[in-house]
């Protein structure tokens, strides 16, 4: 784990691929998109060569049933929500470097290249299977196409791939009906190509035992899975929208969802890097691989996925990291887009500064697997006590003292006292403290340390009380104005919009995003340097507009 001022090699950082079937809700930000953006703007400062690449998951069959629902092309439909789900992640300051889509060129064509090499080297086979076939829509039905009674918990209308009741797979459902016109369907044979997944057990095995990256409570259940018997993958399905199978036999026939959408982690690096005339297998196999999950991923990204790259012959490095992050409740319960209990990003972010839930879901992620609770008085709580009065006011006092006493320009320090040294100590140490942290992917626990240097600062401030003494006010102010920079760059990476408005109230001129991390514990801003115009930089959040949203969940305020 490479770490302050260390020779520091270069890395891929992918987010798990959205479906292009609806929009980005805080779930998919709390376990995923915000941890991965936030060591991405990290190692970026860290002067770390590091790309964050992530692309719109667009096959499957609710993408295909949603698109038939709404009278539009299955590649509209997804176009639409690749758009739309890259503008909700930027207004977020989700910073990736590449946002492409699973139905791409060059991902079909690397798809389609992968299957051959699987299928040469003796990976695939196939296999004919008894599939649901409705007679009235002359199709197969795969997956989401087919309706009925749960096998397990008698749970009515869930698909066929999954009981969302009781979150098993039934190998057959009861009661089936076929999810277009409603009829019941008859079974035919189908040839289909299996990932001869089972073989790969033991590499798998010796893979999670040694590259101890990994979490090991997740490593943990995934070996058990592996002792409980691998089950090969049907890859293919009887479907129109989909990567073609590319051989002659294999007609009408295209690639489940989960064969293709990991692939894309690797097609999208290296066609963005091809632009800049990079090799981008060289550079794939020579960097660190991040992939960033949420937990009901795991099975595909600990055994699939890396098994299809042993199946290469590792042309392509197997992961280093697979942060694996747990679910996100609201108000302790699941949430769930039919009951209300949910909340889009674009909703939030229409209502509150982006920063405030960057700043607040940073404050309650851990790096594991637990379950995480959005609280609406927490979040008010945490923007009111912590972002505001802590890290806003003193970056206020600081720089509003300074240009009132000073004309806003930087004094000169005179003698240090003890309270001075201490102070600057902090300021020595911090970068290599939350530099290590955040190595370390602990998003929450960087993020506390921050504030209680902050803190630190405003307990400061008041020992040397600069209003009432005025000779010592020069020092004081000298290094508070510094302290406050070196909190800038520290909250880059957790709230970015709002450190490049404390970057310009410093007076500076360059760019935010573009400061060296080890610069965090020096003191850059020299005695004469002018700054901005000061003003506060937050807003309280009001109790009415968190009695609103708690309305609509149903909840009264109190
Ligand atoms: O579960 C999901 O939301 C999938 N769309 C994630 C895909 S990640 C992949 F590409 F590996
Ligand atoms: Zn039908």
């Amino acid at each position: 784990m490479p770490s302050i001022g260390e020779e520091i090699g270069s890395a891929v950082v992918t987010s798990a691929l959205p479906y292009a079937n609806g929009e980005i809700h805080l779930g998919h930000v709390a376990s995923t998109y915000l941890p991965a953006d936030i060591f991405t703007r990290y190692s970026r400062l860290n002067g770390r060569k590091i790309y964050h690449i992530s692309a719109s998951d667009d096959f499957g069959t609710p993408v295909l049933i949603n698109a038939e629902r709404e009278k539009k092309t299955p590649g509209d439909y997804v176009a639409f929500w690749n758009k739309r789900d890259y503008e909700d992640f930027k207004n977020l300051g989700i910073s990736f470097d590449a946002f492409c889509r699973t139905s791409s060129k060059e991902n079909c064509e690397f798809v389609q290249y992968v299957f051959k090499r699987l299928f040469k080297n003796g990976h695939i086979y196939d296999q004919n299977v008894i599939q649901f076939y409705c007679q009235f829509d002359n199709k197969f039905l795969p997956d989401r196409y087919v309706l009925g009674k749960c096998p397990y918990c008698g749970a009515e209308d869930q698909y066929s791939d999954l009981c969302e009741r009781c979150g098993r797979v039934p190998d057959e459902i009861l009661d089936p009906r076929c999810g277009i016109c409603g009829n019941k369907p008859i079974k035919k044979q189908s040839k289909h190509y299996f990932f001869n997944l089972s073989s790969f057990s033991n590499r798998l095995k010796t893979w999670l035992n040694t590259n101890s990256n990994l979490q090991p409570d997740v490593k943990n259940y995934v070996i058990n899975w592996i002792n409980d018997g691998l089950r090969d993958w049907d890859i293919t399905r009887d479907l129109s929208w989909g990567i073609p199978v590319p051989l002659p036999e294999a007609k009408g026939k295209v690639f489940y969802g989960w064969f293709d959408n990991h692939l894309c982690y690797i097609s999208t690096m290296i066609s963005y890097l091809q632009q800049s005339g990079i090799d981008g297998k060289a550079f794939w196999n020579s960097s660190e691989i991040y992939h960033f999950i949420g937990k009901d991923i795991v099975y595909h990204h600990y055994l699939l996925l890396p098994a299809m790259r042993m199946g290469l012959d590792t042309e392509y490095k197997l992961p280093d990291y697979i942060p694996t992050r747990g679910h996100l409740l609201l108000h302790n319960q699941k949430l769930s887009k039919s009951r209300n209990r949910y909340i889009g990003l674009r909703d939030f972010t229409t209502t509150f500064v982006p920063d405030y839930l960057r700043f607040y879901l940073s404050s309650i992620t851990p790096y594991s697997q637990t379950d995480i609770n959005f609280d609406w008085d927490v979040f008010s709580e945490k923007i009111n006590n912590e972002l505001i009065a802590n890290i806003g006011n003193f970056i206020n006092r600081a720089l509003s003292f300074t240009h009132k006493t000073f004309s806003g320009m930087v004094p000169d320090p005179a003698e240090y006292n003890s309270d001075d040294n201490f102070s600057l100590s902090e300021i020595g140490a911090i970068a290599r403290e939350v530099g290590c942290l955040l190595s370390q992917l602990e998003i929450d626990k960087s993020l506390k340390r921050i504030l209680r240097f902050s803190g630190h600062f405003n307990q400061y401030f008041q020992i040397k009380q600069p209003w009432a003494h005025r000779q010592t006010a020069n020092t004081t102010l000298f290094i508070a104005v510094n302290a406050v920079r070196s909190i800038a760059i520290m909250l880059e990476p957790f709230i970015p919009f709002s450190c490049e408005k404390i970057w310009c109230q410093l007076g500076m001129t360059d760019s935010i995003h573009q400061q060296s991390w080890s610069s965090v514990s020096e003191i850059r801003i020299p005695a004469g340097h002018l700054l901005g115009k000061v003003e506060p930089i937050f807003t309280k959040i009001d109790r009415e507009v968190i009695g609103q949203h708690k309305e609509v969940l149903g909840m009264h305020n109190g």
